[in-house]
C-alpha cells in the first residue's frame, strides 16, 4: 500500500509517499518546502503570507514527491491530508488540493489530525516501533501535551499547557534575546556553547514542576527571562548563559512530568514528538530519565523520531492516515466530507 501525505498546517508545504510493506512504514519520498526565510523578517509566521506561498508551492511539491520515486498516480492507494489543528487559511490550501486530487483521481482520502501525525512520526522507518500503552510527550510550536495511547487510535490527553506551548516559548525567548526566528534551533545552538554546569548559572523558575497534575505553564518562564535581561546591563554578552538556563528549566519540567505520567500509567513506551523533539538536549536527557527510572526500569522503550521527521513534514501525515484507515472504525474517505477544523482536538 502507498499513501500520499499532504501537510500545510503552518509554514511548511509538504508532500510525501509512504509505502507500507509487512506492516513497516518506508518513506519513499519526503518533500518539504519551508517558508522560514520568508517569515523570518516578520519575527513569526504571517498566516496570509503562508497561505499565498502554499498556493504557489503545493502542486510543484506534490509533483516532486511523485516524480522522485517515478510513481504514477495509479500506484498510490490513498491520500492523507492534515485537517487541523493549524492556521485556517494555510490548512485550506492542503485540504482543498487533496480533495480535488481525490475527486479527479478517484482515490479515498483520509483527514488527519496534525498532532497524531507528530506522534506517528515515531513509526516511520522504525523496525522496533512503540508498544502500547505508550505515553507521548508532544512538544511543538502550537502544542504541549502528554498523551496516553492505549491503542493505535485511542488518545487521551493527560495534561497540556495552560498558556504558551514549548516551541512558542523558545521562539518568544529568542525574540527577547535578539535571536532570529524560529527561536528553538537558535537557542539550542547558543546553549550548546556552554558546558553542562552552566545552565544553573542564571536562576530560572520551573513552573508547576511539583504540581500533582500533568499540566504545564511556560509564560512565567518567558517573563522571567524578559525581567532578568531588563535588569542585566550585560545580558548581550551572556546570551549562551540565558539560552542554556532557559532550555534546562524547560527540559527539567518536561522530564519530571513525563516520567511521573509514564510511571503512573505503567507504559511500555515513551515517545517524544513535535518540532521541539529536534532539541538535542531534550532528546538525550529524556532518554536518560526513562532508562534510570526505577519504576520503568528496563521495561519501557524510548522513541525519538529521526531529525527530518521532527518538524512539520508530510511523511508523518501519511503514517497517521495509514493507521487511521487500518484501525479506526467508520472512517470517512469521501472527499466531499473532508472539512478543515483549525481547533481539531485529539
Ligand atoms: O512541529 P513544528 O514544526 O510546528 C508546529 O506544529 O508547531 O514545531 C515548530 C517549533 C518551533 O517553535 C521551533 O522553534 C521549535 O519547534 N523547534 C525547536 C528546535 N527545532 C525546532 N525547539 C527547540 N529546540 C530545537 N532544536
Ligand atoms: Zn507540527
Amino acid at each position: 500500500m502507498r499513501i500520499l501525505g499532504i501537510e500545510t498546517s503552518c509554514d511548511e508545504t509538504a508532500a510525501s509517499i509512504v509505502e507500507i510493506k509487512n506492516g513497516k512504514l518506508k518513506v519513499i519520498s519526503n518533500v518539504v518546502s519551508s517558508q522560514i526565510k520568508i517569515h523570518r523578517k516578520y519575527g513569526g509566521v504571517v498566516p496570509e503570507v503562508a497561505a499565498r506561498n502554499h498556493i504557489k508551492n503545493i502542486i510543484p511539491v506534490i509533483d516532486k514527491a511523485l516524480a522522485l520515486p517515478s510513481l504514477s498516480i495509479k500506484e498510490v492507494d490513498a491520500i492523507a491530508v492534515t485537517q487541523g489543528p493549524g492556521l485556517i487559511c494555510a490548512l485550506l490550501i492542503g485540504t482543498e488540493t487533496a480533495k480535488t486530487l481525490a475527486y479527479s483521481w478517484n482515490k479515498p482520502i483520509i483527514g488527519v489530525n496534525h498532532i497524531t501525525g507528530h506522534i506517528y512520526s515515531n513509526w516511520l522507518e522504525n523496525n522496533n516501533p512503540p508498544q502500547f500503552p505508550a505515553l507521548a510527550l508532544v512538544v511543538s510550536g502550537g502544542h504541549t501535551e502528554l498523551v496516553l495511547m492505549k491503542d493505535y487510535c485511542n488518545f487521551k490527553i493527560l495534561g497540556q499547557t495552560r498558556d504558551d506551548a514549548v516551541g512558542e516559548a523558545f521562539d518568544k525567548v529568542a525574540k527577547i534575546l535578539g535571536l532570529s526566528y524560529p527561536g528553538g534551533p537558535e537557542i539550542s545552538k547558543q546553549a550548546s556553547r556552554k558546558d553542562v554546569a552552566l545552565p544553573h548559572f542564571i536562576k530560572m523558575p520551573r513552573p508547576m514542576i511539583n504540581d500533582k497534575n500533568f499540566e504545564f505553564s511556560f509564560s512565567g518562564l518567558k517573563t522571567s527571562v524578559l525581567y532578568q535581561t531588563q535588569k542585566d546591563k550585560n545580558y548581550k554578552e551572556r546570551i549562551p548563559d540565558y539560552c542554556a538556563s532557559f532550555q534546562q528549566a524547560v527540559i527539567d519540567v518536561l522530564i519530571k512530568k513525563t516520567i511521573k505520567a509514564a510511571e503512573k500509567y505503567k507504559v511500555k513506551s515513551v515517545i517524544l514528538a513535535g518540532g521541539v523533539a529536534a532539541n538535542k538536549e531534550l532528546r538525550k536527557q529524556l532518554g536518560e530519565a526513562v532508562k534510570t527510572s526505577r519504576a520503568l526500569g528496563t521495561k519501557a522503550s524510548y522513541h525519538i523520531p529521526d531529525l527530518k521527521y521532527t518538524t512539520d513534514n508530510a511523511a508523518m501525515i501519511a503514517a497517521a492516515g495509514y493507521f487511521m484507515n487500518k484501525y479506526k472504525k467508520n472512517i470517512n474517505t469521501d472527499w466531499a466530507k473532508i472539512k478543515v477544523d483549525c481547533n481539531l482536538s485529539l
